[in-house]
């Protein structure tokens, strides 16, 4: 096939998916730029692209563009090499105008998938991933803002993002004309014009990843986006949504503050609590309940560690190992005999008694057949 055995077809594919990456970052980087200017704005949009359908397609589309351009890219270099055979070391005879970039766009390539690995590790495997995987960490997978905190906290997370820029400038610049000249658009006038519009657009793109990594940076450092009042009820909000899914009746609203106060009163005993409903709404999954009290209680715990909630009977409930309750006990009865009580005869019924039985129970007592008669 034209596109696999040629060198001009390979070098289509690489253009067309070179493009459709450069669209793919412009969007991304104009995306992270709303985190500077409204961060909340930012989550609703993270809230969008999370697990749902088509946010899937298009990072299985994306996945798909990423590997597909890496593998023409390893290709296109190995044949150009096997070509020229020995003249690949007369490199020094390369005319000036040849760019730097140019010579090293695989290496270029390697250093912004290595960039790409350690991003992708600090964000989509916290994000989209784990709502994949149905995982619930402290923080809700679409509280983008304090991923971002999270990741930008460390030093060396602007450093390597600044790296993984500069890399992404070389290897930008240089391929945006490259791949107009590899579909033909290679015009004697149009060429510069390429270069030129490339080197903008790079620059403006990169220009703004760099401003976002500095204002993360700074912000990060002041713990801006775990104290915002708004973006801690987002957050809030986030992780109360499943719970008032599974107990519609509960109504748990989202400010910081009321949700503190129930949990305080609930966390203590809600492995009893929990029991409890799990006898009286046999409907409901206490275990996933449990689950969703715990995501809150650790979230208010994250953005407020001084609120200190208990987390103990809480996580006992979400290993589904709630408690169950004793009713008279719980009823404010008084407590039940500890002796062993006949269980054949309903409470409150006349209990029937054999003459012989009467005989028996009149005697003195002797050793009980069943040890467990011996229970007090
Ligand atoms: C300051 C700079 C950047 C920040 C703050 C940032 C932030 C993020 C966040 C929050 C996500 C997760 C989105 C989600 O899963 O919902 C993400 C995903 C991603 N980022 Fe970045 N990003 C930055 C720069 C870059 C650069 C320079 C590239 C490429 C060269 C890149 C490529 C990607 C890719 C491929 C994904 C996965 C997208 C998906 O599958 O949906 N990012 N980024």
């Amino acid at each position: 096939m034209w596109l696999t055995s040629s060198s001009v077809g390979r070098k289509f594919i690489m253009a067309l998916t070179g493009i459709c990456l450069v669209l793919f970052v412009t969007f991304h980087c104009l995306m992270n730029s709303i985190a500077i200017v409204w961060p909340a704005a930012y989550n609703v949009i993270c809230e969008f692209l999370g697990a749902n359908w088509y946010a899937l397609i298009a990072s299985m589309g994306l996945a798909l563009l990423f590997i597909i351009h890496i593998i023409y890219a390893v290709w296109l270099t190995v044949m150009n090499r096997k070509a020229r055979g020995n003249d690949r070391y007369l490199i020094n005879k390369t005319p000036k105008a040849v760019e730097w970039s140019s010579k090293n766009m695989l290496v270029l390539g390697i250093v912004i998938l290595a960039f790409l690995v350690v991003h992708l590790i600090q964000f989509w495997a916290k994000m989209q991933l784990e709502e994949v995987l149905g995982h619930h960490g402290t923080v809700p997978a679409a509280a983008g803002t304090l991923f971002i905190q999270e990741a930008f906290k460390e030093i060396w997370t602007p450093i390597v993002y600044i790296i993984g820029f500069v890399a992404l400038w070389f290897h930008m610049t240089h391929g945006f004309w490259s791949m107009f000249q590899s579909i033909g658009w290679d015009s004697t006038a149009w060429i510069p014009r390429w270069k030129k519009i490339g080197d903008w657009w790079t620059s403006i793109v990169v220009a703004l990843f760099v401003a976002q990594a500095v204002v993360f940076f700074v912000q990060s450092q002041k713990d801006y986006y775990s104290t915002q009042p708004e973006l801690q009820s987002q957050y809030i909000e986030m992780a109360v949504a499943p719970l008032n899914e599974t107990l519609p009746m509960l109504n748990m609203p989202s400010d910081m503050q009321t949700v503190k106060m129930t949990m305080a009163q609930i966390a203590p005993q809600a492995d009893m609590m929990l029991g409890m409903m799990k006898m009286q709404m046999p409907g409901v999954d206490i275990q996933a309940v449990g689950q969703q009290m715990l995501n809150i209680v650790n979230l208010v715990n994250y953005l407020d560690p001084t609120a200190n909630l208990p987390v103990e009977a809480l996580q006992r409930a979400a290993d589904g190992q709630t408690q169950q309750p004793q009713m008279p006990q719980m009823m404010g009865q008084p407590q039940a005999q500890p002796q062993a009580q006949p269980q054949e005869a309903p409470q409150g019924e006349p209990k029937q008694v054999s003459p012989e039985q009467q005989a028996a129970d009149d005697a003195p007592a002797q050793e009980p057949a069943n040890p467990n008669d011996k229970q007090k």
